[in-house]
């Protein structure tokens, strides 16, 4: 047990606050990971704002990059000094979900996470702490089963790694893996943040033709072109749909929803040729509902959901780390600010305001 520093949710509607808690040894099939950075992803801020419920003292955090520092006596997978990723999407590797190649789909989190009765992984003052995602990556330490974590080269900058555990596998394995976008198409991406940014070039990696990206500020589409859009459309100004139906002589062959706005998920699928397919990435609140008129589906338009991509995450980010240094992903221009821990507050104000792409925390000296 050693005592690390963490930002700690105490409830919706509260900043997080940067306290000390107690993280617990490795067991059996468990690592300790020292944090070196962690992006602040938006699915983290949903819970702050109560629009997720979360019950409890928690420690937030989902996108996070460190050196292993100790293993539990049964890993085989890393060992101390190995550079990873987390993940949150942990697998177990034998149910259904996992052998018919939906690893992010898992139906055996419990098996991967530790039993009420056993010593938490995160406490305080003996209390419990919910690690959010099998993660809590917003500290010094991480403690995680080791089918949460891909190990990566040494060579690969670990704030642009941080990147990848999240926002990047989301955003670019939407567009490769979920709604496997072909080259030549047409595509349409509505939020221009980490994740919208990540499809876009998923989207140009895949060889789409036209990727028009849709924002409600001028900097983000802005940067939406600089990372891929070739066309760029203001939603503070104008009609999307419309628009994007004018610019493609009838919609677009995929779209993106990447902000988590039951009426941009019904722009996504309203902006569709016949045929299209509109991935909904965006967590959209809790109770709400989104709502298409029926008789577009006799076109064949389609509406799917994602889960963090679709991702095979031992597979998919070390593609996603070769297209990086391949200069095919850009991930310079997405770490837009550096902070401390207790930046966390403030990289919240700034992504809700629409300055960043991406605010990386950083914990080295
Ligand atoms: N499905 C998944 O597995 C998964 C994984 C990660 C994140 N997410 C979700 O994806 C969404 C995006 O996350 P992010 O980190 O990129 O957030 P972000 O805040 O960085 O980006 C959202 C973008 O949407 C833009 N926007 C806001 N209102 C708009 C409107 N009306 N029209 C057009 N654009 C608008 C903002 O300016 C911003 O650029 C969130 O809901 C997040 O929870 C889902
Ligand atoms: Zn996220
Ligand atoms: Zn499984």
């Amino acid at each position: 047990m050693s005592k690390i520093k963490a930002a700690l949710f105490h409830g919706a509607k509260q900043p997080l606050a940067i306290e000390q808690v107690e993280i617990d040894q490795p067991q059996a099939r468990e690592v300790l990971v020292r944090t070196v950075a962690a992006g602040v992803c938006h699915s983290d801020l949903h819970f702050v704002e109560g629009l997720y419920p979360l019950a409890g003292l928690a420690l937030l955090g989902h996108e996070s990059a460190g050196v292993v520092e100790e293993v539990g006596d049964r890993v085989t997978y890393v060992k101390p000094g190995d550079h990873v990723i987390a993940c949150l999407s942990v697998f177990c590797g034998h149910c259904d979900q996992c052998l018919s190649g939906h690893p992010n789909r898992c139906s055996n989190r419990a098996e991967l996470q530790r039993a009420a009765t056993d010593r938490p992984r995160i406490s305080q003052d003996g209390k419990p702490v919910i690690q959010f995602a099998d993660i809590g990556g917003y500290a010094e330490k991480m403690l995680l089963h080791e089918n949460a974590v891909v190990k990566i080269t040494k060579e690969m900058p670990l704030d642009r790694a941080a990147l990848i555990g999240c926002g990047v596998t989301t955003g670019v394995g939407a567009a490769l893996n979920t709604a496997k976008v072909e080259p030549g198409s047409t595509v349409a991406v509505f939020g221009a943040g980490g994740i919208g940014l990540a499809a876009i070039q998923g989207a140009r990696i895949a060889g789409a033709r036209r990727i028009i990206a849709v924002d409600v500020f001028e900097n983000k589409l802005a940067m939406a072109k600089r990372l891929g859009a070739t066309d760029t459309v203001d939603a503070s100004s104008a009609d999307p749909v419309k628009t994007i139906k004018a610019m493609t002589g009838g919609g677009v062959d995929y779209s993106f929803e990447a902000i988590g706005l039951k009426t941009a998920a019904e722009q996504a699928f309203y902006c569709l040729a016949p045929g299209g397919t509109a991935t909904v990435i965006g967590m959209i609140p809790v109770g709400q509902k989104v709502e298409i008129e029926g008789r577009y589906f006799l076109t064949e338009r389609k509406l799917q959901g994602c889960n963090m991509g679709s991702n095979r995450f031992r597979i998919d980010m070390p593609r996603y780390i070769d297209f990086y240094m391949q200069g095919r992903l850009n991930l310079d221009d997405m770490v837009s600010r550096k902070a401390r821990l207790d930046g966390v507050n403030e990289a919240f104000r700034a992504m809700k305001a629409g300055e960043v792409a991406r605010t990386v925390l950083m914990f080295d000296n």
